[in-house]
């Protein structure tokens, strides 16, 4: 009998922290009613590929390199989703653009979790330590998370949930990072939980 769970495809390029705390809340937690049913990743030796194997999901390696031109990484990508009746795509520390392709099939359907409040912090080059690196900069007296859904261009489209924290006058790029980090573990597994509620009721 198929199963009635909602399909996630997480997309990952790094330790997946993220992936681990989502696959955590599909094991008895927050999201039961979905499964992690495929992994992509554009790095093979990734934190996250690791993960899947051990825990016997299905993973790809989808990257430029391996197919080449990057059209037919994106033939792939777009394959493999099908082929797992993907529902929501998640994007945990993706660091490729999403192809076009894929955002116009699955618009409303996917989501990306990023390490500052946006709209404020965000776009091309807003990665990694470089996002905190600028909250201190501008002198910002809060950080946090935010989940949004994910449009053509980077880290934008409508805001899903947010979660706050304070930046402490000692904080240096590597403090604030670890302490939204852990915002990020709570945070994501109930805004996907939440949009799984809301398909349902549509
Ligand atoms: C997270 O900080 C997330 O907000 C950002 O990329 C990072 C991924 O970390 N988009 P991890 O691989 O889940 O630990």
């Amino acid at each position: 009998m198929q199963s009635s769970k909602k399909h996630l495809a997480v997309f990952a390029s790094g330790g997946g922290s993220n992936f681990r705390a989502i696959y955590d809340a599909t094991r008895g937690g927050l999201l039961q009613e979905a499964e992690v049913s495929l992994v992509i990743s554009n790095n093979s030796k990734c934190g996250a590929i690791e993960f899947a194997k051990d825990k016997n999901i299905f993973a790809e390696h989808i990257s430029s390199v391996k197919y080449n031109p990057e059209v037919k990484a994106e033939e792939k990508i777009l394959q493999v989703l099908q082929e797992n009746t993907i529902d929501l795509i998640v994007l945990a520390g993706y660091m490729k653009k999403l192809p076009d392709s894929v955002v116009e099939k699955y618009r409303g359907r996917i989501v990306n979790i990023h390490p500052a409040l946006l709209p404020k912090h965000g776009g091309e080059g807003m990665y990694g330590l470089n996002i905190h690196k600028a909250v201190l900069a501008a002198g910002e007296r809060e950080s946090g998370a935010t989940v949004h859904f994910v449009e053509g261009e980077y880290d934008t489209g409508a805001i899903i949930m947010q979660k706050r924290c304070e930046v402490l006058p000692t904080d240096t790029p590597e403090s604030l990072q670890s302490r939204v980090k852990e915002l990020e573990h709570t945070l994501y597994p109930k805004a996907i939980a939440s949009i799984i509620l809301s398909q349902k009721s549509h």
